[in-house]
């Protein structure tokens, strides 16, 4: 009986830096001038909502100005011959711009939460909204009227989302990628060594070696938009998918 493939593919920041999104850990450590801890925590938001809200609300406006690149249609790619021919293919991306699914990626999980997404911090409520982007102005709650809703980010401190559902897939996991990501914020970064401890083939795409590369992964340094889909070709080639 041969293993049905299984293929996991874990994206970070580099993945749309092709597409002039600002990486997290870029040259000074700051996040486009701001340290992760001022608008990046629970605390952040406690302490100075003003800051934190204008700060996600540039970023949402942004989403509109950018566009998918080729490493972004390349893992569509791959997406769409692993699943025709009965393999497993999840996506599970740490950013929080809408990319992979406006290139169409299909089965994908936003484990640090998403741009386009709000949600109520005080109830369940949540919802899809691309329109509001107004740095000035928080918006209520409809459902409690709570004064303000929150971005649908992942803080640090907070539980990412998703996590089920990726147990699930790294299970049945024979082939794994990360790409573009620093390999420093866990869960995310063990799932590189959890593949491999299972088993699967590791590949590595980074501009410069990530924390968690052990010799046992196929590193492939340079830009995702240029070495992704020479990755995807070869692998389908690989493996025999058309
Ligand atoms: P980082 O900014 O930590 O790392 C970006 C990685 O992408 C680095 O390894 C770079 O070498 C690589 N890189 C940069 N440009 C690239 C390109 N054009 N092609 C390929 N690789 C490139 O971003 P993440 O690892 O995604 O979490 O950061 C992880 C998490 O830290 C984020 O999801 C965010 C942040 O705090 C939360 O917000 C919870």
């Amino acid at each position: 009986m041969t293993l049905r493939r299984g293929v996991v593919v874990l994206t970070g920041a580099g993945v749309s830096a092709d597409s002039g999104v600002a990486t997290f850990r870029g040259p000074g450590g700051l996040w486009e001038g701001h340290r992760l801890e001022e608008v990046a925590t629970p605390e952040a938001w406690a302490r100075d909502p003003v800051l934190v809200w204008r700060f996600y609300q540039e970023r949402r406006a942004r989403l509109s100005t950018v566009q998918p690149n080729d490493a972004h249609r390349a893992l569509v790619r791959l997406e769409r011959r692993v699943r025709d021919a009965d393999g497993l293919f999840t996506l599970v991306t740490q950013n929080v711009d809408d990319l992979h699914e406006r290139a169409g990626s299909r089965e994908l999980l936003h484990m640090h939460g998403e741009l386009t997404r709000l949600r109520c911090e005080r109830c369940d409520y949540g919802r899809e909204d691309r329109a509001s982007v107004d740095p000035d102005a928080f918006l209520p709650c409809p459902e409690c009227g709570h004064e303000r809703l929150r971005p649908d980010i992942v803080w640090f401190g907070e539980v990412p989302f998703h996590l089920p559902a990726i147990d699930r897939a790294m299970a049945a996991c024979t082939h794994f990628l990360a790409i573009g990501t620093s390999g420093v914020v866990y869960p995310a970064a063990g799932l590189l060594m959890l593949a491999r401890e299972a088993g699967a083939r590791t590949w590595v795409n980074s501009l410069e070696a990530p924390d968690n590369l052990h010799p046992d992964d196929t590193f492939l340094p340079g830009r995702a938009a240029d070495v992704v889909p020479g990755l995807v070709e070869e692998l389908c080639a690989d493996w025999g998918l058309g």
